[in-house]
């Protein structure tokens, strides 16, 4: 029996939702029908336990400078124990307003201008600008996808790429956003294994680490050995698992004592990083309260996951890339045989009404592909598959 409401289909026009004001951005005024399935938050309310800590802290707190408490921490640190097996040390924790501001100052941390660090294409689009507007140029160890349609790292592309003197780190996404790969231990220890050997730092981005698919467990990168967790940083947040990006916070789990003191001076260059008081409360809260909330999401994710399926099964050219974690679907639409991304681009927008983050935004290897945002109410994504096969049908 489900005790949250994961059906209601929200009224997001006129809110301050960054993805649905995008519609008008990019294609103006007078496109209210269109239904956006693109930036990665949840068409949901967030869960009352979380809602009831904010109400509760509005009411009586005061609001000034804040620190993690070790009340905090307990909540953090228990999640990690709980749900993901990983010990954390509270003073290895740096806290952020979001993981991409900390993986920036990471990198400031790590590198010099000049430098060069590994992505892994496709891959989520602002870790192109985080190096790029750091003065680092980027060695792109594309995946590669194999016949049966699974995403695998290229391990000799990759030692080529380490091995380059002026490669100083490396950018992983796990689960990897957006083909849905959940990194086997054996994988992330190969890599771990490259960057060790070529003194590359390795900066892990575990921002979709809650949102594993059955069959399916996220390593975290630093349980891999000692080794392994004092060349790396690692970069949390509940943000994406409760539905909280508004709030701004995030975890960086920082093992070794000296990339935490670079890290350390790196943020104070910047002015220090901050957290929220609300985003404290709101993380706090969905640690200690919110599992039952996350459990029934995951149960619903499982049938949107079953709703696209079916969708790219009858629908001749697509391909539903079989995704092991994150809340998102990665679709090779090549088949479809638009002329151009651009052209399938404006199909979509224009015919479909249906606006998609494109695969291009993730990189060149992602021409023709889409990503499709799987966190709302089963009856929206049906509405918008609707939209799509019947435009397809029309053309
Ligand atoms: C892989 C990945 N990292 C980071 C972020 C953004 O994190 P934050 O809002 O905490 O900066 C996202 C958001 O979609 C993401 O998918």
């Amino acid at each position: 029996m489900s005790v949250y409401d994961f059906d209601t289909i929200l009224e997001r026009h006129g809110s301050s939702s960054a993805k649905w004001h995008q519609i008008v951005e990019e294609m103006g005024q007078g496109n209210e029908d269109v239904v956006p399935l693109s930036v990665a938050d949840m068409e949901f309310k967030p869960a009352p336990e979380i809602v009831e800590a904010i109400v509760e802290a509005a009411t009586h707190d005061v609001f000034g400078y804040d620190y993690a408490t070790d009340d905090y921490f307990a909540a953090f640190t228990g999640w990690m124990a709980r749900r993901h097996n990983l010990a954390v040390d509270p003073d290895a924790v740096r806290l952020s307003d979001g993981v991409m501001p900390a993986i920036n100052t990471a990198l400031r941390a790590v590198t010099h201008p000049g430098d060069k660090v590994i992505i892994q294409r496709p891959v989520y689009y602002p870790f192109t600008f985080a190096c790029e507007r750091n003065g680092l140029t980027i060695l792109d160890n594309t995946l590669r996808l194999s016949d049966e349609g699974r995403y695998e790292m290229d391990f000799d592309d990759l030692e080529a790429k380490a091995a380059d003197p002026r490669c100083t780190a490396i950018l992983l996404c796990n689960p990897h956003n957006p083909v849905g790969r959940v990194w086997t231990a054996d994988e992330l220890r190969r890599v771990g294994d490259i960057c060790l050997e070529h003194g590359v730092t390795v900066l892990c981005d575990d921002i979709h680490a809650d949102f594993a698919h059955p069959g399916h467990r996220t390593v975290m990168f630093s349980s891999l050995g000692e080794r392994y967790a004092n060349n790396a940083f690692e970069f949390t947040a509940p943000t994406k698992t409760f539905n909280l990006a508004g709030l701004l916070c995030s975890n960086a789990i920082i093992p070794n004592p000296e990339l935490r003191r670079r890290f350390d001076v790196a943020a104070e260059n910047i002015g220090g990083l901050t957290v929220s008081h609300f985003g404290l409360v709101a993380c706090q809260a969905a640690y200690n309260h919110a599992e039952p909330w996350l459990d029934e999401l995951m149960v619903v994710l499982q049938r949107n996951l079953g709703v696209i399926r079916d969708f790219a099964a009858r629908t001749d050219g697509i391909r539903l890339i079989e995704p092991e974690g994150t809340y998102l679907a990665w679709l090779d639409c090549r088949g479809l045989g638009f002329e151009t991304p651009e052209a399938q681009c404006e199909f979509l927008r224009g015919k479909a009404r249906v606006f998609l983050d494109e695969g291009s935004m993730f990189g060149q290897c992602g021409d023709y592909f889409e990503r499709v945002n799987l966190a709302c109410p089963t009856a929206l994504l049906e509405r918008v598959l609707d939209r799509w096969s019947k435009a397809l049908s029309e053309r």
